[in-house]
């Protein structure tokens, strides 16, 4: 029967060669397909059906071992419901009337499953779940993984011990593993379980001991010499307090409205947690209770993993298009068949950049596996190549800007690709037109992407100063514009004119600066004026603004074609509130008193020297007898000996802070 090869196929591309062609929630559709066919169809059911088999395979690789108490694999549920249905059937078959039943709610881990023997406190024999009957001797590699705790802890150790856990890893260090193994030229991993995986079917120990791999226990196997304990959390702190490790994430809870209050709380912590977790598990706690409810061929009836939405799914490319930034980046990126991953129907997916393309070898028409994990930007992780139509060509970078075609260059050794079009691209002109009008920046309202895409195509709009050019003739005139939208714009435009320094900084769209040091620069150099003429050295006076930043800003301002804009934006009445007067304050400490500041200060020159100038100093840089005061920090020299021949008032930086904030002399 078809359905029942492609499962096995697929558990056998997931198992043993660590390299899946489908996501895991496309597999557990073909599952639940043939379960349902098989209960519909009982004449089709077969005994190694891989509805009655845990899945993997025993590899011929590593050496057999037959597992003494089976390894179970876990019912699985999407929906709430199902959770009902779950307590309804455990409260049934323990024929109880009322009162909730005691679950144990744990986080379900990513990885793959693992039995670790203990004889007399020595570790001596690890095995993969394999098909549950047998596994894989995998001793050698768990040794490496264990490093500390392969021999039990505490007084006293039963005969036999059998301890079930999870290998996994966390996503920082699949991320470093990743790099390295890209470094090296090697096999990248899809995502932290394959790269689990398959460190730990590594047939030379070594290899396996220097991949970062966690261990985490959350059962039992055969016990011989102990009692077991009476619930399943006195299990946990018993394997805890044998040394090994179990999460902390595990949590009684009371009922169904517990086990989904868990379920909640997890989804939401899910992306902050170190390492993937796919859903989450409710156990009946009492093991009197667990063994009366018992297990099919499969799963124990006791315990139900509920999963969370995929965050990796199947789907088809439809086109790769490259995208071009404010800043001239290009990005690939890849237009999705629309698909509903990680709770979002998504449509586009990253490709990165040049390299990531490459090495994906991505194809317009073929099958990708999409991933998207919380919040970050969905993305292309694997291309399923067996089933790529023939003649799909291999994308090849562009020489030049596809939309400007100024040629791209090349940065940071060639991963980023630059249109060098400038704002002679219309693309870097529609970003930037679009940053200008945003929220952060001059907050435009209804100056939406596709508006600007019109304005841009239309030319009516080339830079951002010829926004406040526009007429309501002009806006009224554009296609599926109405009059009254058209006027509210004008509005729009004509109130975003009083804006503050930061937002008109941010606004201009200078590269590496955000709004925080745009911020910054509005506040040390409230002075639009004194900051296009600021040097290097003022600006990274600044705090947050290193010599990168600096550059980049002098850069923007030396350019004669940002200076037009920023003129004719100020022509137009863009404005903002008049900073505190700074020469002749006639209420600060220091009206209209000429100072000069020498020597090494606490705080950095540029703060010092704004600070006097609102408290109404002028600042030069020589000592004259016109000079009323010298600040003398540390290390001063010849500054302070010239104020000392001319009688000049010297304070020191304790006395200048005083009466910058006292306001008297
Ligand atoms: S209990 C007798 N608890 O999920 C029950 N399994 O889909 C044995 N898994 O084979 C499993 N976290 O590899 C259990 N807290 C957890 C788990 C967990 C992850 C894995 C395990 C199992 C699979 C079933």
């Amino acid at each position: 029967m078809a359905l029942r090869e492609q499962l096995q196929y697929h558990n056998y591309r997931y198992y043993i060669l660590a390299d899946p062609e489908i996501s895991d929630s496309e597999y557990d559709r073909l599952f639940r397909e043939l379960q349902a066919l098989e209960k519909s169809h009982p004449e089709f059911a077969s005994p190694d059906s891989p509805t009655r088999r845990v899945g993997g395979f025993a590899e011929k690789t590593f050496s057999e071992v037959e597992h003494r108490v089976p390894m179970h694999s876990l019912a699985n549920a999407f929906a709430f419901d199902e959770v009902e249905r779950f307590d309804s059937r455990v409260r049934e078959h323990l024929e109880l009337e009322d009162g909730e039943v005691e679950y144990i709610a744990e986080a379900k881990l990513d990885g793959l499953a693992v039995s670790l023997r203990f004889e007399n406190a020595w570790l001596v024999r690890a095995a993969t779940r394999g098909d549950g009957r047998k596994g894989e001797n995998i001793t050698h590699n768990m040794r490496q993984v264990l490093a500390g705790a392969t021999r039990l802890r505490g007084p006293s150790s039963p005969e036999v011990l059998e301890v079930r856990g999870e290998v996994f890893m966390r996503r920082d260090d699949f991320e470093r593993l990743n790099r390295a193994q890209r470094k090296r030229g090697e096999k990248t991993f899809v995502n932290p379980r394959n790269a689990a995986a398959g460190s730990l079917r590594q047939l030379d120990p070594a290899v396996t001991g220097s991949r970062p791999l966690s261990v985490c226990c959350y059962a039992l196997g055969q016990v011989v010499g102990a009692p077991l304990p009476n619930t399943h959390w006195e299990i946990i702190r018993w394997i805890k307090r044998l040394g090994l490790p179990v999460s902390s994430l595990a949590r009684r809870v009371a009922g169904v409205k517990g086990c989904l209050e868990y379920y909640r709380e997890m989804l939401k912590r899910r992306t902050e947690l170190p390492f993937d977790i796919d859903g989450v598990v409710y156990k009946v706690s009492r093991v009197d209770w667990q063994d009366s409810l018992g297990h099919t061929a499969r799963a124990p009836r006791w315990a139900l993993a509920h999963k969370f939405p995929a965050q990796e799914q199947m789907t088809r490319v439809e086109k790769i298009e490259l995208q071009v930034g404010r800043t001239g980046a290009v990005t690939p990126v890849a237009r999705l068949t629309p698909v509903f991953v990680g709770g979002v129907t998504v449509a586009n997916a990253t490709l990165h950049n040049r390299d990531e393309i490459e090495r994906l070898d991505v194809r317009v028409g073929d099958r990708v596996i999409v991933r998207r994990a919380g919040d970050v930007i969905p993305e292309v992780v694997k291309v399923h190549k067996a089933a790529r139509k023939r003649g799909a060509r291999k994308f090849t970078f562009p020489k030049t800007c596809p939309v400007c075609a100024s040629a791209i260059v090349y940065e940071d050794g060639g991963v980023i690709a630059r249109c060098s079009g400038g704002l002679y691209c219309s693309a870097q002109r529609k970003e930037n037109i679009r940053h200008f009008a945003g929220r952060a920046a001059m907050d435009i309202e209804g100056l939406g992407a596709k508006l600007v895409d019109q304005l841009v195509e239309g030319e009516l709009v080339g830079n951002v100063a010829d926004l406040y050019e526009l007429t309501l003739e002009q806006i009224a005139n554009l296609e599926r514009m109405a009059e009254k939208s058209a006027a509210n714009l004008v509005e729009a435009l004509n109130k975003s004119k009083r804006t503050t320094l930061a937002r008109f900084l941010f606004a201009l769209g200078i590269p590496l600066i955000g709004a925080a040091t745009a911020e910054a620069l509005a506040a040390h150099l409230p002075d639009l004026e004194r900051l296009l003429a600021a040097d290097q050295e003022t600006l990274q006076a600044i705090p947050d603004v290193g010599p990168v930043v600096a550059r980049s800003v002098l850069a923007f301002f030396d350019e004669p074609h940002n200076r037009e804009v920023i003129d004719k934006l100020l022509a137009h009445g863009v404005t903002w509130p008049a900073p505190q007067p700074r020469s002749g304050n006639p209420g600060g400490a220091f009206a209209g008193k000429t100072v000069v500041l020498t020597g090494t200060l606490s705080v950095a020159r540029a703060e010092a020297k704004r600070m006097l100038q609102s408290a109404g100093a002028r600042v030069t840089g020589s000592v004259s007898k016109n000079t009323d005061y010298v600040v003398v920090g540390d290390n001063a020299g010849g500054k302070a000996e010239k104020a000392g021949e001319l009688g000049v008032a010297m304070i020191d930086e304790e006395a200048f802070i005083g009466m910058v904030r006292g306001g008297g002399d």
